[in-house]
């Protein structure tokens, strides 16, 4: 996908601090993502991903600091204005109905966005994206296994097209095979437009499909670049901060 100098950031964090009450959970945080980019937020457990995660969707408005989607400032504003504007958010877990089929799943997704469409189209795209999904159809949702169950979350955002695809830890508790599908689609995904923020504690596949890598510490970001600028770091971004085998981090870019 070609992206326009003149375009804003489809995604731009804007010197963002968030809190959880008082426990402050990021500080100053800026990243913008570019139409069509893949960024990688990478950091050891409970460094703030999911927190950039969920200010960058809505869910959390920022103590201080500016969310502008495609140039437009939302900070403050509904979570559901963000999934208007294009935001899609695939949570941690699973957020399927376990007692519906897989095709009642995505029939209500579809209906939901698009009350007014033909979505006969729509479920295709889904088991186009997904060919497991298809061979499962008439299953009800809560006897997927794990990866089946990623994949119908992920379907009934997907083919709604998102500007902006915002996954977190999609591969937790995935078989390797299911997080090559699951990284195979998001490849495919992006290169249809789709922007993607994707958060993993698993570097590979991230770093296999991101053209930036942020690494997250303690809140603070304490690297923006390309991951093959990301050196020692590599090594060393899953570790808690203050873990003896940490290396220096290198300086922030500017
Ligand atoms: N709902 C919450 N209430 C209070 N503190 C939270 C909450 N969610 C996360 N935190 C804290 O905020 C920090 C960042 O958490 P999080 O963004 O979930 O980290 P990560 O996704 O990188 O593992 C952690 O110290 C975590 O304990
Ligand atoms: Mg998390």
């Amino acid at each position: 996908m070609s992206t326009s100098a003149s375009a804003p950031p489809v995604l731009e964090l804007d010197h963002v601090d968030a809190a959880y009450g008082p426990f402050r959970a990021l500080f100053d945080v800026s990243l913008s993502i570019g139409p069509g980019a893949a960024v990688a937020l990478v950091g050891a457990n409970g460094a703030g991903k999911s927190t950039i995660a969920r200010v960058a969707t809505g869910l959390l408005p920022p103590s201080n600091g500016t969310v502008r989607i495609d140039g437009s400032d939302l900070t403050d504003r509904p979570t559901f204005e963000f999934a208007r504007a294009g935001v899609a958010h695939a949570p941690e877990g699973r957020s399927t109905f376990a007692t519906l089929t897989v095709n009642e799943n995505l029939e209500l997704a579809f209906r939901a966005a698009r009350p007014k469409r033909d979505i006969a189209a729509d479920l295709d795209s889904a088991y186009t994206l997904f060919p497991k999904l298809g061979d499962r159809k008439g299953q009800l949702a809560g006897t997927l296994s794990g990866g089946e169950q990623r994949m119908l979350a992920l379907a009934r955002v997907l083919v709604l097209r998102p500007r902006l695809l915002v996954a977190d830890e999609l591969s937790l508790g995935l078989a390797p095979i299911v997080t090559a599908e699951v990284y195979r689609v998001l490849a495919q995904v992006r290169s249809a437009g789709t922007a993607l923020l994707v958060v993993e504690q698993h570097l590979d596949h991230a770093l296999a499909l991101a053209d930036r890598v942020v690494v997250i510490q303690q809140g603070e970001i304490a690297f923006d670049g390309p991951p093959d600028q990301l050196g020692d770091l590599s090594a060393n971004v899953l570790l808690p901060a203050g873990s003896p085998s940490r290396a220096n981090p290198p300086a922030c870019q500017p």
